[in-house]
């Protein structure tokens, strides 16, 4: 068996096959997936048979997991899976049912369905996601991904211009609000513990060396401009990079893997009838620094 890399579209996504991630992963092909990862940003492995140690052990060859030992939310309720190193990216509650139609889990878990990058709340944002699908509702559910170094290449050299060292405001609290999932639904510590914080608009993927933009549900606002002239900014340039040409969609099938870089694209989820399990779990690598503290 050997790792055999075959991209989807030319510079987007692209499946590695040959390769059983339950094992220990040899060198050379750590580094066929990392250079893969950096060209396609979205790496798609079929068929794999992980248990929740597997996942971890696989992840941790691409960098320090950002773990969430120190719950920022949810705090107080059962958690289904032990290992903090794994966001539950299920509809299942703690004790494994489906989560009630207004459980406040369930709520918060529905700005998936939002364009977004992981953890650019952080001062210290998400580098790579990797998502192992335990169980795939017959219908739906589908992930999409946009190719944000695409997008930023598409813009007209004026608009590139005009982005040059622009800083947005993340915070989680916006996601949640443009649902309508109102802040008294956290507590106060929950709040506390995840102030807005800045990140680049246009960043340069350290992999790669491409510009891309840095966008995402959870950037409310430009530092140093009107908040509504920012705000659409931020929405025309979302609108932007999410038209058919740098958007893909990822069918999933149980045993799925997935790997995207959330320096360079954006994700959400498509609706499902959530009554019905989806039971996917995710490890995020933490990147390096701020993005203000990296390359413009
Ligand atoms: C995530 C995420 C989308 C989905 O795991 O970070 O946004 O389709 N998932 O579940
Ligand atoms: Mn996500």
């Amino acid at each position: 068996m050997s790792i055999t890399v075959t991209p989807t579209t030319p510079e987007f996504v692209a499946e590695i096959s040959g390769i059983d991630l339950a094992r220990p992963l040899p060198p050379a092909d750590r580094d066929t997936i990392e250079n893969a990862i950096n060209r396609y940003a979205v790496a798609v492995f079929r068929g794999q048979k992980l248990s929740d140690a597997q996942q971890i052990d696989f992840s941790a060859q691409f960098g320090p997991i950002h773990s969430s030992a120190q719950r920022a939310r949810h705090t107080g309720i059962k958690h289904r899976l032990d290992r903090t190193e794994l966001a539950d990216i299920s509809n299942l509650d703690g004790d494994g049912k489906v989560l009630e139609v207004n459980a406040k889990r369930r709520l918060d878990w529905l700005a998936n369905r939002l364009w977004h990058t992981d953890a650019s709340f952080r001062a210290v944002p998400g580098a790579l996601s990797l998502l192992y699908a335990h169980v795939i509702p017959d219908e739906g559910g589908d992930t999409e991904f946009a190719d944000m170094r695409a997008a930023y290449d598409a813009l007209p050299e004026a608009t590139q211009k005009q982005l040059d060292g622009l800083i947005a405001i993340h915070s989680i609290w916006h996601s949640r609000g443009q649902l309508d999932v109102n802040r008294d639904k956290y507590t106060a510590e929950e709040q506390a513990s995840l102030p807005p914080v800045p990140q680049r608009l246009v960043r340069t993927h350290p992999g790669s060396h491409r510009k891309s933009l840095y966008l995402a549900a959870h950037a409310s606002h430009i530092q140093g401009m009107p908040v509504p002239d920012g705000r659409l900014l931020l929405m025309d340039l979302m609108e932007h990079a999410t038209r058919p040409p740098f958007v893909h969609a990822h069918k999933w099938r149980e045993g799925d893997l997935v790997i995207w870089d959330n320096r360079c694209t954006m994700h959400r989820a498509r609706p499902f009838d959530t009554t019905k399990v989806r039971d996917l779990r995710r490890v995020t690598t933490r990147d390096i620094a701020s993005t203000l503290e990296q390359a413009a």
